[in-house]
């Protein structure tokens, strides 16, 4: 038997982070020792108040059942976060749906909204389930370059009428993956008042909320005045709890979307692990000193890996926000070549920027999941292999 991917398989890109991680395997193989930047898991631990919490439950026997929508505490954990950080309002009920992980809902709206046919406005570079998601669903994916001197905003008038005409659904993030900027409020209204006229249903996928470095604003979509009426947005616990493997995540805002997506999700899957949410419910109600450390230690990471690549006279932007920089490679490489020769020659696993979409050409992915000392000697590496590029040149 010869088994063929279906067309909507074959349009998916799981193949250049599949060969970042062969090419790693095969230099640890030939005993290279890989710094590895490249999957934006967290290498930090979860608070011990969530651990115990999650240990505590897991005792309790009656709780190994389904739990379909989860439990009403998680929804009000939510609004109490959501206040408290946010400054916003949210119905628990009407106005919160438990996910998966914000890959669950991100993965499945398009298709409990989207019908073939329809556009999608999906930011490029972007995080992958975007697109795959749009793919999914039988859409048709309109990207919106996301360029450096634009601030890494997408031009709203820049998308023609006939793409406007037929557009369902637009997706933004920020800060995002793997482009770090953040958006003002500014840029926020002008997104409503855009939905508005064009009758489009705006995603934003708030993922790094609590990643946000300097003391710049954490600004909420839902925040903006009528973001509600016009739109929804993803978070999780994975990157703010690090929390990653236990698959637990949110959708908030517009009643209807919220709806649909509960509606095509009761169709696929029965819940998270009781103890799961339990764990969720005592992280998104805790103090949140937890959080305030947490950012430090980012920043920290970042600045030696930002001031480390400087010293080797490659100058990368200074990530606002996220686990990650988002670097503009020197000139004479492609992402991938660049990416690859990294990875052989220098010990250093990062991804190659055209992963994330055709915009990314030209830039690297590189993820801030090591300690300081790590990333200042992956610095250290990369000054050496473009030291030895140069003369080989
Ligand atoms: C921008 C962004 N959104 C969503 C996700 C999915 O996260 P999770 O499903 O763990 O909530 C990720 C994971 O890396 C991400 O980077």
């Amino acid at each position: 038997m010869n088994f063929i991917g279906s067309k909507k398989l074959q349009k998916m890109t799981a193949s250049i982070f599949q060969e970042v991680a062969d090419r790693k395997m095969e230099a640890i193989r030939k005993g290279k020792d890989v710094i590895d930047l490249s999957v934006g898991s967290p290498d930090f631990s979860p608070p011990s108040f969530v651990v115990d919490a999650l240990v505590e439950s897991a005792r309790d026997t009656s709780k190994y059942g389904y739990t379909l929508k989860g439990i009403a505490e998680f929804n009000e954990a939510v609004g109490f976060f959501y206040k408290q950080r946010y400054e916003v309002d949210l119905d628990p009920e009407k106005e919160v749906l438990q996910l998966m992980g914000s890959q669950d809902g991100l993965a499945h709206l398009a298709t409990a909204i989207v019908n073939p046919g329809d556009y999608v406005l999906v930011p490029d570079p972007g995080y992958p389930i975007y697109e795959a998601s749009v793919n999914i669903a039988g859409g048709v994916i309109f990207p919106m370059p996301l360029l450096a001197e634009n601030r890494f905003l997408p031009n709203l008038t820049d998308i023609p009428m006939e793409v406007l005409n037929k557009a369902k659904m637009m997706i933004i993030s920020y800060p995002g993956n793997p482009v770090t900027a953040l958006a003002d409020k500014n840029f926020f209204e002008e997104v409503v008042s855009f939905a508005k006229t064009h009758d489009i249903l705006v995603v934003h996928d708030f993922a790094y909320s609590e990643l946000i470095f300097d003391g710049n604003p954490q600004i909420s979509f839902m925040s903006v005045s009528g973001a509600k009426e016009v739109g929804i947005e993803f978070n999780s616990l994975s990157k703010t709890f690090n929390m990653a493997g236990c698959r637990i995540g949110y959708v908030v805002g517009n009643t209807q979307a919220i709806h649909l997506l509960a509606t095509f999700k009761s169709n696929i899957d029965y819940g998270v692990f009781y103890p799961i949410q339990k764990a969720a419910v005592t992280a998104l109600t805790s103090d949140f000193s937890y959080l305030q450390g947490q950012v430090k230690e980012y920043e920290l990471r970042r600045d030696a890996l930002v001031s480390g690549l400087e010293n080797s006279g490659w100058q990368v932007a200074k990530s606002p926000a996220t686990m990650f920089v988002w670097a503009k490679i020197p000139s004479g490489w492609t992402s991938r070549q660049f990416a690859f020769e990294l990875i052989d020659q220098a010990g250093v696993a990062v991804i190659p920027g055209d992963a994330f979409g055709e915009q990314g050409e030209g830039y690297v992915r590189i993820a801030m999941v090591q300690p300081p000392e790590r990333l200042s000697q992956a610095a250290e590496r990369i000054e050496q292999f473009l030291a030895d590029s140069l003369i080989k040149k």
